[in-house]
């Protein structure tokens, strides 16, 4: 634990560190500049990649993007995606990179700042950065990307947002999100005549649910959302009736499906809930 906390520290001086000597030795960039230039270790970007499980059919934004090395082995796996980086001498080096990497043809590199940038496409985001950085960027990962979009961030979390995996590599911290939906709020729909009504608190990916179906309270288990996907088991204690409902979240609605066993039967019905209130 001693080690641990040793070595996460010193990450931590060394990123500093090279923040003010730039900050020294190139005054035209560096004013500007958030976050340093330092390198994810490719070692680390692997880590990265392979947590947010990137392959073809991803597009990746590196948002601060340096050398262009994190968009550059996404390409390698397949993936499309770009870079953005407010220093254009990284910029101009990232595109070369790609040349030399044979992957030009699947990657850019824009310069602009982050905290501007269209994002909308990414289904992957990845992120070195400050944690001041992380949680200033926060609300525009929720208002620009979809449920489901994931994010990596090297050494640096978003604070009360936990992250849904977190793994070591090389000494270095690597967290991961995947955006969930927004289900906050009272949806209702019917059955076979009965009607549920659901209200749902919501903290980022971490919800409670509370079920109703007539004037009877359910007993609701596991309640989940992971991106757009929503799952939860209840019971109805009078009953002993048991559902498990899954189903994708899309603005104000959630469709899907709930097994409900009586007994020893299963049937299926299509669930389809309607926000009410939010
Ligand atoms: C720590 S480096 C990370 C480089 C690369 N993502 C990696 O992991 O190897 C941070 C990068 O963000 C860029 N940067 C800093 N502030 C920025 C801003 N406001 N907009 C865009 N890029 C910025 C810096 O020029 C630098 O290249």
């Amino acid at each position: 634990m001693k080690t641990f906390k040793r070595l996460t520290l010193s990450s931590a001086v060394l990123f500093f560190l090279s923040w003010f000597l730039l900050a020294a030795g190139d005054t035209c960039h560096a004013q500007q500049l958030d976050v340093p230039y330092v390198s994810t270790p490719h070692s680390v970007v692997e880590a990265m990649l392979n947590v947010a499980r990137v392959g073809p059919g991803d597009y990746v934004i590196d948002l601060g993007s340096g050398d262009g090395r994190i968009v550059i082995a996404a390409a390698q796996r397949g993936a499309f995606g770009h870079g953005v980086d407010l220093n254009p001498e990284r910029v101009t080096e990232a595109a070369q990179n790609a040349v030399s990497a044979g992957v030009s043809e699947r990657v850019q590199f824009l310069e602009g700042d982050l905290f501007e940038a269209d994002i909308s496409r990414a289904t992957v985001i990845t992120l070195y950065l400050f944690q001041h950085v992380n949680l200033s960027l926060k609300p525009t990962l929720f208002e620009q990307l979809k449920p489901g979009t994931r994010i990596v961030s090297h050494d640096f979390s978003m604070g009360r947002w936990e992250a849904d995996e977190h793994v070591r590599e090389d000494n270095r911290d690597v967290y991961y999100w995947i955006i969930p939906a927004d289900i906050r709020g009272r949806w209702e729909w019917s059955v076979d005549g009965e009607n549920f009504i659901m209200d749902v608190q919501q903290d980022f990916q971490k919800i409670s649910v509370k079920l109703s179906k007539g004037n009877k309270k359910l007993q609701v288990r596991d309640p989940a959302v992971a991106g757009e996907r929503v799952s939860f088991l209840a019971e109805d204690p009078q009953d002993a009736k048991r559902y498990a409902f899954s189903a994708r979240a899309d603005g104000d609605s959630i469709t899907g499906i709930m097994h409900i066993t009586s007994g020893r039967t299963t049937r299926v019905e299509n669930w389809n809930a309607k926000l009410r209130i939010r």
